[in-house]
C-alpha cells in the first residue's frame, strides 16, 4: 500500500539555514496495517506524515502509494490522489474556525459533483461514526478537544479513503478522551482501513500492530 524508500527531506535545501529533517527513511505498510509512528519533539514525524499525504515534497529517494510513485506529478493529479485514498488529522486538527462540525466534514466532499443534500447526508454519516451528530451545527471553535479531534477524524473518513494518516491524535486529550479516540482508529482499522498514527504516547503506540521509531531524521 505504502512505500517509502530512502526518503530524504531538507528544509531550507541550499541555504545556510538548511536542515535534514529526514536522512534516507525507508519502510512500508500493507493494507489494512495499524501501524505507529514514534519518536521525540522534533524526530521529524510530522514532516514524514506530511510526506505521507502528499502534502509535502521530498527532496530524495521514492514514495510509493498503490504503486504510483508520487514524485514529479501535477498539483491536480496530486490533489485527486490525496482526496480519494488519504485522510489525514493534522496535529493541531485544522478546522476551519467558523464553520460548524459538519460544514468542516464537507470540506473535502466540495470536488466532488454529487448533490448537495447527498454531502450532507454523507457527512453526517461520517459524524455520527464518530459519535458527534449531536454536535453537527455547532460552531467548530466552540467545541471540546475531543469534540474537535472527532470533527476532524470524521472529515478524514468521510470520503471512505484506504489510507488514514493521524498527527498526534491524542496528543492534547485526557486519557479517557484519548482512549475513547483509540477506539476509533480500532474500529476503523477493524473495516480494513490502513492507518498511521504519529504519537509520543507509548500506550498508544502499544496498541498498534507496529511500531516505527524515528530520531534525528532517521528510522531507529
Ligand atoms: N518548514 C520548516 N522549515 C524549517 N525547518 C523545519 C520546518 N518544519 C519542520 N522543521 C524542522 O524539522 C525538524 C522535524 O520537525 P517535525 O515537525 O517533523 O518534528 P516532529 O517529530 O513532528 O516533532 P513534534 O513531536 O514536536 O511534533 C525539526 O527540527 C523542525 O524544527
Ligand atoms: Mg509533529
Amino acid at each position: 500500500m505504502i512505500q517509502v524508500k530512502n526518503i530524504s527531506k531538507i528544509y531550507n535545501k541550499g541555504k545556510s539555514n538548511a536542515f535534514q529533517a529526514l536522512d534516507n527513511i525507508s519502510f512500508s505498510v500493507e493494507k489494512g496495517e495499524l501501524v505507529s509512528i514514534v519518536g521525540t519533539s522534533g524526530a521529524g514525524k510530522s514532516t514524514l506524515l506530511h510526506i505521507l499525504a502528499c502534502i509535502d515534497n521530498y527532496d530524495a529517494g521514492e514514495y510509493y502509494i498503490d504503486g504510483v510513485l508520487i514524485k514529479n506529478i501535477s498539483e491536480k493529479r496530486l490533489a485527486e490522489i490525496r482526496n480519494m485514498k488519504i485522510g489525514l488529522v493534522m496535529q493541531d486538527f485544522a478546522l476551519v474556525d467558523d464553520f460548524t462540525a459538519i460544514q468542516n466534514v464537507m470540506l473535502p466532499l466540495d470536488f466532488s459533483k454529487e448533490k448537495r443534500s447527498d454531502k450532507k447526508e454523507k457527512a453526517m454519516a461520517a459524524l455520527r461514526s464518530v459519535g458527534m451528530d449531536k454536535f453537527a451545527n455547532n460552531l467548530s471553535n466552540k467545541l471540546s478537544g475531543g469534540q474537535k479531534q472527532r470533527t476532524a477524524i470524521a472529515r478524514a473518513i468521510v470520503n471512505d479513503p484506504d489510507v488514514i494518516l493521524a498527527d498526534e491524535p491524542t496528543g492534547a486529550l485526557d486519557s479517557k478522551t484519548a482512549s475513547e479516540i483509540m477506539d476509533l482508529f480500532k474500529i476503523l482499522h477493524n473495516d480494513g482501513k490502513t492507518i498511521i498514527i504519529v504519537t509520543h504516547d507509548k500506550e498508544i503506540a502499544a496498541q498498534c500492530e507496529r511500531i516505527i521509531e524515528i530520531s534525528d531524521g532517521k528510522i531507529v
